[in-house]
């Protein structure tokens, strides 16, 4: 958004403004790709000038260009409250930079349990050969439950909501809140709602991470990250970023800022389309479960009512019979559904999947599939769907 630009624009209008200043774009409507090693000076004086380097001040290849600039901005104004953002090679880098940032050698760090897989192991094989300890918490955990677990060694807290595979909702703001007081600092993964339909800073975050790889890019062309932090936390973060020499390249960023645009079209169209057939799901004898925040039978749906403006397009579902065997030969019916990792593309995925979990073990060995719903019609993804548990 440009300086003049007013700030109560509401979220949809603010994603198409944001970060497309007139210094940066020029007479371009879209901020161009600026790649980049090195930036030149007038004079010696002006190299000078250039340091110690800060968004929108070339310096260095490193340190960014306009398209590196216009998309920070625009994620920072995305959520009110924010400081500022720095963008990561991946939504896994995002994850491991904003740990890196807050916690120290002898640190306990408390994580949900149903973290993302990679996010857990960073935690496992990294931070325990730093000396960071980490606990799992069960993600249904309560407020005060988390807090019996706060030592004076405890260095951060880290949600996500919903988490991965099995979409448990948390209090986030409840947490927060009992954190704050603490003195314990706050991570979210937010890459399911994006701030779109949570923004995670106004709900007492401190720092938000986004696999912009999903539903911010939205078009399965592109891997990037980025972390978003209060002032308290943003020359911290931007001192990890430099300290491990982070970047992305100009066409990540211009790709991403590309999805961002249409990102509030393609959200309300997962959505839909993620419900109907979920609901449809629920009809079904062969179906057990639904694990999508949206549902009453989603743990913590209460926060989802309370603090979520929406549900995008990805859950979980549970099947009556079977196991890990039995999902993967649905899912190997599917003739719509890709087979692959990933989300928040144009396209319709799915897997088998088998969560790995420390404090809550009662879905292990049952047959669960994850459901990435795209754009396509749903009633063309549910025919794919009944045909594959009728075959
Ligand atoms: C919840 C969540 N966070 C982070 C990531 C990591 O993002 P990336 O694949 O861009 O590293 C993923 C990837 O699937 C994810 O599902």
């Amino acid at each position: 958004m440009n300086d003049d630009q007013p700030s109560d624009l509401r979220p949809a209008t603010r994603l198409v403004q944001a970060g497309r200043r007139k210094e940066w774009t020029g007479d371009l409507i879209n901020v161009p790709v600026a790649r980049t090693s090195t930036i030149l000076f007038d004079s010696v004086a002006g190299m000078n000038a250039s340091y110690p380097p800060k968004d929108g001040r070339g310096s260095y290849g490193r340190n960014g260009t306009q398209t590196h600039w216009s998309l920070a901005e625009a994620l920072t104004q995305f959520e009110p409250g924010a400081a500022g953002t720095k963008l990561f090679p991946s939504g896994a880098a995002a994850v491991a930079m904003a740990l890196l940032t807050v916690l120290k050698s002898g640190d306990e760090l408390l994580m949900i349990d149903s973290a993302y897989g990679p996010t857990r192991s960073f935690c496992d094989d990294v931070l325990a050969k730093q000396g960071v300890t980490t606990i799992y918490y069960d993600p249904r955990s309560s407020p005060e439950e988390i807090a019996a677990l706060c030592t004076d060694r405890t260095g951060a807290i880290f949600l996500e909501s919903p988490g991965s595979l099995t979409f448990e909702v948390q209090d986030v703001p409840g947490i927060c809140a009992m954190a704050r007081d603490r003195g314990i600092p706050t991570l979210v993964d937010n890459t399911w709602a994006t701030p779109l339909f949570f923004p995670a800073i106004e709900n007492g975050v401190d720092l938000t991470i986004l696999a912009c790889t999903k539903y911010i890019g939205g078009h399965s062309d592109v891997m990037l990250g980025s972390v978003t932090t209060t002032e308290r936390f943003h020359d911290a973060l931007v001192q990890t970023y430099r300290s491990y020499g982070q970047h992305v390249s100009a066409d990540d960023a211009f790709l991403a800022s590309r999805g961002l645009r249409t990102l509030g079209v393609r959200l309300q169209a997962h959505q839909e389309n993620a419900l109907a057939v979920a609901r449809w799901l629920k009809g079904q004898p062969q179906v057990d479960l639904i694990l999508h925040p949206a549902f009453e039978e989603c743990p913590g749906h209460e926060y989802w009512k309370r603090d979520f403006k929406g549900a995008s397009g990805l859950f979980s579902f549970v099947l009556r019979a079977g196991g890990p065997k039995e999902a993967a030969t649905i899912v190997d019916r599917f003739k719509l559904f890709g087979i692959g990792f990933s989300w928040g593309g144009y396209e319709s995925l799915a897997i088998p999947t088998s969560p790995h979990r420390s404090t809550n073990r009662e879905l292990k060995g049952r047959a669960i599939i994850r459901l990435q719903i795209g754009l396509e019609d749903p009633a063309d993804l549910i025919a794919d769907l009944e045909q594959a548990f009728t075959a």
